[in-house]
């Protein structure tokens, strides 16, 4: 059954190839909708983003921009990262199409309350606008199917030592999700290890359709700060989730207590995995992802960027 979702992301080179491997399965998965939020970079540039990518492989969608800043802290954009584009690399066109009027909290409601089956949210940026919306339709959690996310870590950071960014950018949003009682996948940095590409995978990209050739241009200035450092991968970090909806059967995983520390001196953001024995039923709110198939992860993503310039 095709599943529906709408996907959550601040523009942002591995969001980008999250939503290109989404769109390369139209048998399996419906997008209803992006909703877009200050993360990587400020929202009005991960929107732009994003309707300049979507220009540039000749798709439409509905998008809803969120909001500009986490619900307590300041935006902590990522130029090195990202870029001061948020999505610094490649050329991209002039956007042909534009953001919705409403505000994504409003386009979820609306979507939700409109789809007969639940809806799946694909979280791949920080919470802000999925907080807000469990806080203001709480009687709408029943059409949500599940949030499955990028954000958090076992026991490794990369903002911080103990944290990880989506997490990190807006704490409180996290712990209002986290708490929320709604079904919660998690990948978090250990399992987005898994999910790499190498830097040769990245170069064989080149030439070979221009929707390949788009994602090669992204790629290469993603992996530059992996490359820099000696590294032969980089994390696709937001691709996970999808993956894990497209093949569970590549991941190991377990149920799991998560808690979310929203301020301290060193651990703002870190998501606090219970892994002491005799943890509660009532307390395992998270379907942990702990590893994946690489070698099958990364022919899946690739089978599909090729499939997009064929189709
Ligand atoms: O820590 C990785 C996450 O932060 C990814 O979602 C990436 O896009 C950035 O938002
Ligand atoms: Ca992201």
């Amino acid at each position: 059954m095709k599943r529906k979702i709408i996907i959550d992301c601040d523009p942002g080179h591995d969001d980008i190839m999250a939503i290109l491997l989404s769109l390369a399965h139209p048998e399996e998965i419906e997008i209803l909708g992006y909703t877009t939020v200050c993360g990587n970079q400020l929202v009005e540039k991960v929107t732009r983003n994003l309707c300049q990518v979507l220009t540039a492989i000749h798709r439409e969608g509905k998008i809803a921009v969120g909001y500009d800043a986490p619900l307590y802290y300041a935006p902590d954009p990522q130029p090195l990262a990202h870029g001061e584009s948020g999505l610094d690399g490649p050329q991209l066109p002039e956007a042909k199409i534009a953001p919705l009027a409403i505000h994504a909290v409003d386009f979820l409601k609306q979507q939700l309350e409109q789809s007969e089956e639940p809806v799946t949210l694909v979280a791949l940026a920080p919470l802000t606008n999925l907080a807000v919306f469990l806080k203001t339709y709480p009687q709408l959690k029943e059409k949500i199917a599940m949030i499955t996310l990028m954000g958090g870590a076992i026991g490794k950071g990369n903002i911080l030592p103990k944290a990880e960014f989506n997490i990190y950018e807006d704490p409180h949003a996290a712990k209002i999700v986290f708490e929320s009682g709604v079904p919660i996948v998690m990948s978090g940095i250990e399992v987005c290890d898994d999910c790499s590409i190498l830097h040769s995978e990245i170069d064989a990209l080149k030439g070979s359709g221009p929707i390949q050739d788009l994602a090669h241009e992204i790629l290469q200035f993603f992996s530059r700060y992996s490359r820099e450092r000696g590294k032969d991968r980089s994390p696709l970090f937001d691709v996970a989730p999808i993956m894990h909806l497209l093949h569970p059967e590549y991941f190991i995983s377990r149920p799991a207590s998560v808690q979310v520390e929203v301020a301290g001196q060193y651990t703002r953001g870190m998501t606090v995995v219970d892994q002491r024995e005799g943890v509660s039923q009532k307390q395992l709110n998270t379907e942990l992802l702990l590893s994946c198939d690489r070698e099958k992860f990364i022919q899946c993503f690739l089978e599909g960027l090729a499939w997009l310039d064929k189709n």
